[in-house]
């Protein structure tokens, strides 16, 4: 449905854009709604976060925010989750959805316990990463972007994460691997718990 005022968006709550937030209150959003919400020591964290910026720059908390629903909701963003990211920051769900979609980093779906992210970018497909994937996929018995029936392991091929120095690398969860071999990897794997 379309907005009479094309200045003002409606949230999901029916209020406008204009007036949205201008009563929210932290602990009210934590209490008063329906799940997922934030735990009590992700709130405290979420104020935090909103206190490196100014009172009407709210938004550029998205990113963090983001991260911190993703670690609190059990390593993804459901659409329910970022329709809450949204209201907790107070800016039209689109604006949520847009970064949200765009950045690798945020699951869109649930992902396993061990999240393994292999870097493809040309400095890893240069040092083999080719290689890397297909030990992978032949250890794990997953494809590129599936996860194990068990709910161990997701299998994510990724862009650049920045440690090109040491390519071939991958990323579990949040650390890094680097200066891979099959071999490394079959390993690695073997040694999680
Ligand atoms: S290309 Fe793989 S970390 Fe940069």
């Amino acid at each position: 449905m379309k907005s009479t005022d094309k200045s003002i968006g409606t949230t999901p709550n029916g209020r406008t854009d204009k007036n949205w937030g201008d009563s929210r209150s932290m602990s009210a959003l934590q209490k008063n709604s329906e799940t997922p919400r934030f735990s009590n020591e992700a709130m405290q964290e979420a104020e935090r976060i909103f206190k490196r910026y100014p009172e009407d720059k709210r938004q550029s908390a998205l990113l963090p925010l983001l991260h911190l629903a993703q670690r609190d909701f059990g390593g993804w963003l459901s659409p329910q989750a970022l329709d809450y990211v949204a209201e907790v920051i107070g800016i039209p769900p689109i604006r949520v959805y847009e970064v949200a979609t765009f950045y690798t980093m945020y699951n869109l779906k649930p992902v396993g316990k061990y999240h393994v992210q292999v870097c493809t970018n040309i400095s890893c497909w240069l040092c083999g990463s080719d290689g890397i994937m297909d030990a992978l996929t032949g250890k794990l018995d997953l494809k590129i972007g599936d996860s194990s029936d068990d709910g161990r392991f997701t299998l994510t091929e990724v862009e650049c994460l920045g440690a090109c120095a040491n390519a071939p690398m991958l990323q579990i969860n949040d650390d890094y691997y680097e200066d891979l071999t099959p071999e490394k990897v079959a390993d690695l794997i073997d040694r999680l718990p």
